[in-house]
């Protein structure tokens, strides 16, 4: 029996883990609790760890469940900036889902703009208050305007299929374009001169991070809705109150936050927020949150658990060659192993 610590665990994780482990032999120690270096402990006795976007698995975390005989850590997240892939090189081996539903998350990217472009958000709590005044409701059509699409992967490239369908013009940057895709590929610059709309859909790395700051602001149209349902930390979130203060900024949209990790997923109603960014953000008109929920759908937290332990079963069985192993040498040729087919290490 393979016994896996799953942090992190919500009501809404189970079913769809316990169905797919069961049909493997697997035990999963659900815990609330997030990982990191206080927690690692509660993962003793077992053979993986499974984590979401919020648990920190940082050098010290790795070096704990190692000790502790951890062989695998298996995010069940496509994004793995969370991760210290390098530290846990050579230790522990790292399995992730590259694609669950991409359709969840450039379809949530797409009600967001809807939903903000014609103040949806605003007639829902009038009319349940018997308020059936328009005023103030004005928002535009998307036909004809400029989606600009950074990062054209599954997701973006969805995103994009579902813009066109709208009738709007769509330009897109992207550090490796894709080749034959018909998609019009400007620099980032010219993105943010022309684009009415900008939606980021590529992974937080250093030098992503904060790829939307006061200088990017500044090149961008008055009036410019900005989605962000990609990573929290793309965006410099005090650049952006200070675009939306000056009124550059006609909306923004985030389904990510770079500060999230203690606040997103929790019932914090009743509680002060100690973030006074957040708390500036949303008290905004044109701002929209939603707390990381563009990946919840059924078909996602299914896809998602399928493939999770899909992944833990082929690092335990036979040669232990996954697929979705990750390393900081993956994609490499010269460097990696699992170019030849093999483990990364
Ligand atoms: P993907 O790997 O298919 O596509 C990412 C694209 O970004 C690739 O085309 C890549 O070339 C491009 N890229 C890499 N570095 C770049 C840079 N410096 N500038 C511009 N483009 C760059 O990934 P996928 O599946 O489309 O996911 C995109 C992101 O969405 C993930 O990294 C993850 O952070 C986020 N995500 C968010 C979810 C949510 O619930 N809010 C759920 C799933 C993913």
């Amino acid at each position: 029996m393979i016994k896996v610590a799953f942090y992190d665990a919500k009501a809404y994780d189970r079913p769809s883990f316990e169905h797919y482990g069961a049909l493997h032999d697997m035990q999963f120690r659900f815990l609330e609790t997030k990982l990191n270096e206080d927690t690692a402990e509660f993962a003793r006795g077992c053979d993986a760890v499974c984590v979401f976007v919020n648990d920190n698995v940082n050098r010290e975390v790795i070096d704990r469940l190692y000790e502790l005989g951890v062989k695998l850590i298996a995010l069940r997240s496509a994004g793995y900036n969370n991760v210290d892939v390098r530290a846990a090189f050579g230790k522990i081996h790292v399995v992730h889902v590259p694609a669950y539903s991409p359709y969840a998350v450039a379809e949530h990217a797409i009600a967001l703009l809807l939903t903000s472009v014609r103040r949806i958000h605003k007639a829902y709590n009038r009319t349940r208050e018997f308020n059936f005044s328009l005023n103030g409701l004005t928002g535009f059509d998307l036909h004809g305007k400029t989606a600009g699409v950074i990062g054209t992967g599954r997701i973006g490239r969805i995103f994009i299929d579902i813009c066109r369908g709208f009738g709007m013009n769509v330009i897109a940057y992207d550090s490796f374009p894709a080749k034959d895709s018909g998609i019009e590929y400007v620099s980032l610059d010219e993105l943010f001169e022309r684009s009415d709309v900008i939606s980021l859909h590529c992974p937080l790395t250093d030098g992503t991070r904060h790829m939307i700051n006061a200088e990017a602001i500044g090149k961008m149209k008055k009036g410019v809705v900005i989605l962000n349902t990609s990573r929290g930390g793309l965006i410099d979130a005090e650049a952006l109150l200070e675009g939306i203060k000056a009124r550059k900024i006609g909306a923004a949209c985030l389904d990510v936050y770079e500060e999230e990790a203690d606040i997103f997923f929790e019932d914090r109603s009743g509680h002060i927020l100690n973030d006074d960014l957040l708390s500036r953000l949303i008290s905004m008109p044109n701002v929209i949150v939603t707390s990381h929920q563009a990946f919840l759908t059924e078909e996602a937290l299914n896809n998602i658990a399928e493939t999770t332990v899909r992944n833990i079963v082929s690092c335990f069985e036979n040669d232990g060659v996954c697929d979705n192993e990750l390393c900081y040498r993956c994609g490499n040729i010269e460097r990696c192993k699992k170019e030849r087919k093999e483990k990364c290490f």
